[in-house]
């Protein structure tokens, strides 16, 4: 009765007011604060003001942990003061020591008002509670929770509903939270919805949560004319909302703790270091993975594998990977080989060729362990114990293979487990690298499930299946049907909808409502663990689903675009995002994986994604052929833009290598290397590969004309050289872009290491090396610099001083 008192009290306060966010609570005030003496940050404790039963009871006290964990990091984290809340498990995934020390604290008095560090200050009010964050050098304030600014509530924390609100300036561009595509480009839009749970929602639903899910935002800010970067990622898995309003942000998280970082920059190549020291630094993507990619669902048989990797030869295309899909899998099942249409020692005959050339060979590998009395893994599993439970016995599920179980990568057991079955199947098949698909999880059916009497649900044959179990909906319990609904696949579906139900758990009771987004980030950490094991080398993964810290271990496609025009433009976007992720190796279905794409359109397609930092063609099994070669203009254009990617392959693993030291982006948005010019804050249509190599394609259908924005200075075309765009305030420029021809152009400045190209990276890392470098046009006097890294790939680590790489610093001037 007092439940839906306030819950009607609420409601009425909603429609009554703007402030309709504003009715949950009154808030905390903080009763103590002192320093911790055990770790240098400081300890406090909140009590709530006022309880009520919207979306459950408070929590009534709280603790507080502030930390400066570096000069330009900033911790604030609240959680439950007398019970130990979910909070992400990096240390059981990484087997690492937790990232996080409570010290004990005794309640003292609030006699402090700020908690200062080199460039962050902290400050905070008592009653209601709130804090700020604000910059030392400029004095600007980056996050303020404090109600009194804005229209949002105080701070709420309750089991299963935490929200908060920061207030910003009307023009802070926002970027970041994801997996989202976004129709209207790279910064955030006031008014969408954020909603983050991972989900198998295909990639061309635009404003919807898709496959990852990443808290974090970077805010770039140009005060009193200068520019300042942050970010601010508040490292929880638990699905949420959030709003974005112009003016301000508001968190609506379904449980576990507040665990706020704040990066303060100031550049956003500094964020994205700050923020990848925390998180994991970006894995180092072996040589060949830089080359082009080919994959396809349908690729039925060895013949068809060996007729495309021929016509790639014959078109005079680059290729250095080929992929199979789930087609060369025996009805489906993960770690077998189907013998009719891919027998054993024809495959392997096929590889030794592939191989010879220095080709790599990469399959797909889905989570769902079909259910099969007489199928090794299956038993091998079942005899592990390895899999996510509902009641007591592994969680039914469908996916392609039919009935599955879904591994539990959180338990240390399924980790032996899966690197056993990766070992036998590489020793059946030496694959180059694995695709882990369908991790967030994706299941065709919803609720819990039962195999129907005398029915068989269908394994294997041809895609296109639908559920077949028999299930019912869980509503019965407070994970399944949680008070707050976020806006899961963009209507506020049950959470459950085509995945795991919530209330089913993992290795030690962990429920599937606090780890759901962490699965697909849990496999590609025990698939790299596995890889590395059995082949001694870099691995290479590529992983549909990803959280915080997933491009330590993996690559990321961004799922199931279309071919459209529209699904061209939003890749920019999301493969710009990936990069302020952590996640650098990153690249969006080329030529468009549903049916069907025009051909104007895969030129222009594959003219982006050849700049693409992982660059591969891919196609549904309903889609007509889409390799490069089928067309004779598309062969043309790749011809053109892939020969420029394979001349720059030693840039692109410098950049490989930049960025898994420092996290920057292989592919980045402008305002990374121009942040000063406010005109490239929005610009989603044109990126920059490193720090001054600009790609400005065509995309949109019938153009034959590109309108580039061009930052002031020299700009020189890397096809033709001598043609230079001069731009003084930084200009619009109309260029010519033929149908077979892509604009990209290098920066003055820069000094950009280049080979010779050629049809493969084996060979085309063994022809001559030559630097441009691009000076201003006209100047009397100037400077370039460049960079060069280069090792054997094949070393699991990507470093120097192991004897076995080298690092070029170029410098040049001319003039004074
Ligand atoms: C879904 C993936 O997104 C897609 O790329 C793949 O082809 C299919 N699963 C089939 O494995």
């Amino acid at each position: 009765m007092a439940s839906s008192l306030s819950l009607l009290v609420a409601i009425i306060l909603c429609f009554s007011s703007l402030r309709c966010l504003n009715a949950i609570g009154k808030g905390y005030r903080l009763i103590s604060i002192e320093k911790s003496p055990d770790d240098g940050g400081f300890i406090g404790f909140l009590q709530v003001k006022q309880s009520n039963e919207i979306y459950g009871s408070d929590i009534t006290i709280l603790r507080l942990f502030i930390k400066h964990e570096t000069d330009h990091r900033l911790r604030v984290h609240i959680t439950d003061a007398k019970k130990q809340r979910w909070e992400v498990p990096y240390n059981l995934l990484r087997r690492e020591q937790p990232l996080r020390v409570f010290g004990k604290s005794r309640k003292s008095p609030v006699t402090v008002q700020e908690i200062s560090g080199p460039e962050l200050i902290l400050s905070f009010t008592t009653d209601p509670f709130s804090f700020a964050v604000r910059r030392r050098s400029n004095g600007e304030t980056i996050f303020n929770t404090s109600s009194s600014y804005e229209n949002f509530g105080e701070m709420v924390f309750k089991d299963q509903y935490l929200e908060v609100s920061t207030s910003l300036p009307r023009d802070a561009s926002l970027y970041g939270f994801g997996e989202n595509s976004q129709a209207n480009g790279i910064k955030l839009v006031p008014n969408e919805p954020y909603t983050l749970f991972t989900e198998d929602v295909s990639a061309f639903k635009l404003n919807t949560d898709l496959y990852g899910s990443h808290p974090v935002y970077m805010d770039l800010r140009n005060v009193r004319g200068k520019p300042y970067a942050h970010s601010v990622l508040l490292l929880n898995s638990n699905g949420m909302d959030v709003f974005y309003r112009g003016s301000s942000l508001t968190y609506k998280v379904i449980g576990g703790v507040f665990d706020f970082y704040f990066f303060a920059g100031p550049s956003p190549l500094n964020v994205v270091d700050q923020y990848t020291s925390l998180i994991g630094r970006p894995a180092p993507m072996p040589y060949w993975s830089l080359g082009f990619h080919q994959c396809r669902w349908g690729y039925r048989n060895v013949s068809v594998v060996e007729d495309v990797v021929d016509n790639y030869q014959k078109a005079k295309i680059p290729l250095d990977v080929i992929w199979n899909d789930a087609d060369y899998m025996d009805g489906y099942k993960d770690f077998t080989l189907d013998l009719v249409n891919f027998p054993h020692a024809k495959l392997l005959a096929f590889l030794d060729r592939i191989h010879k050339m220095g080709m790599k060979y990469v399959v797909i590998n889905d989570p769902g362990i079909g259910v099969n009395a007489s199928y090794g893994v299956y038993q091998r599993g079942m005899a592990n114990d390895v899999f996510i439970k509902y009641e007591g016995k592994p969680f039914l599920a469908q996916v392609w293979p039919g009935p599955v179980y879904f591994p539990d990568f959180l338990n240390p057991k399924t980790v032996s487990w899966w690197g056993d079955e990766i070992r036998c199947f590489h020793e059946l098949v030496p694959i180059d690298g694995l695709w882990i698909d369908m991790n967030e999880v994706s299941n065709f059916c919803s609720g819990l499930c039962t195999i129907p009497e005398g029915k068989q649900c269908p394994s294997g044959g041809e895609p296109g299946v639908t559920c077949c179990l028999e299930c019912k909906n869980i509503t019965n319990t407070r994970w399944d049907d949680p008070p707050y609904k976020i806006n899961a696949t963009g209507h506020k579906a049950p959470l459950g909808f085509k995945t795991i139900p919530t209330s089913a758990y993992h290795y030690n009771g962990i429920r599937e409502y606090n780890a759901h987004s962490i699965y697909g980030f849990s496999e590609a950490i025990s698939t790299h663990k596995a890889l590395l094991d059995v082949q001694g080398k870099r691995p290479f993964i590529l992983s549909r689903s990803t959280f915080v810290g997933s491009g330590q271990y993996a690559a990321h496609w961004t799922g199931d675009n279309q071919g459209t025009w529209q699904s061209l433009q939003v890749s920019i976007s999301t493969m710009l995002n990936f990069g302020i992720f952590g996640v650098p190796m990153v690249g969006s279905d080329i030529c468009g994986f549903f049916p069907p794409t025009p051909e104007e359109l895969c030129n222009r397609w594959i003219e982006v994604g050849a700049f693409y930092p992982f660059s591969r063609d891919h196609a549904d099994y309903y889609a007509p052929r889409k390799e490069l070669y089928k067309w004779a203009t598309v062969a043309e254009s790749a011809r053109n833009a892939l020969g420029m990617r394979y001349k720059l392959l030693p840039f692109l693993y410098t950049l490989n290598y930049e960025a898994h030291v420092t996290g920057a982006p292989i592919a980045r948005p402008l305002f990374f290397s121009f942040p000063d010019y406010t005109e490239c804050y929005g610009l989603s249509r044109q990126f920059l590969l490193g720090s001054s190599l600009m790609i400005s394609p065509v995309l949109e259908q019938g153009k034959t004309q590109v309108e580039a924005l061009f930052p002031p200075g020299s700009w020189y075309h890397m096809f033709d050289m001598t043609r230079v765009v001069f731009s003084k305030n930084g200009k619009l420029v109309t260029l010519p872009a033929p149908l077979n021809a892509v604009n990209v152009h290098l920066y003055q400045n820069t000094i950009l290491p280049m080979q010779q190209g050629g049809l493969i990276t084996k060979e085309a890392r063994t022809t001559p090396f030559s630097i441009v470098v691009a000076f201003p046009a006209g100047a009397s006097d100037g400077y370039a610099t460049g960079k060069l890294f280069l090792d054997d790939d094949e070393l699991p680590e990507m470093k120097l001083g192991n004897g076995q790489s080298t690092y070029v610093d170029f410098y040049a001037s001319v003039g004074k």
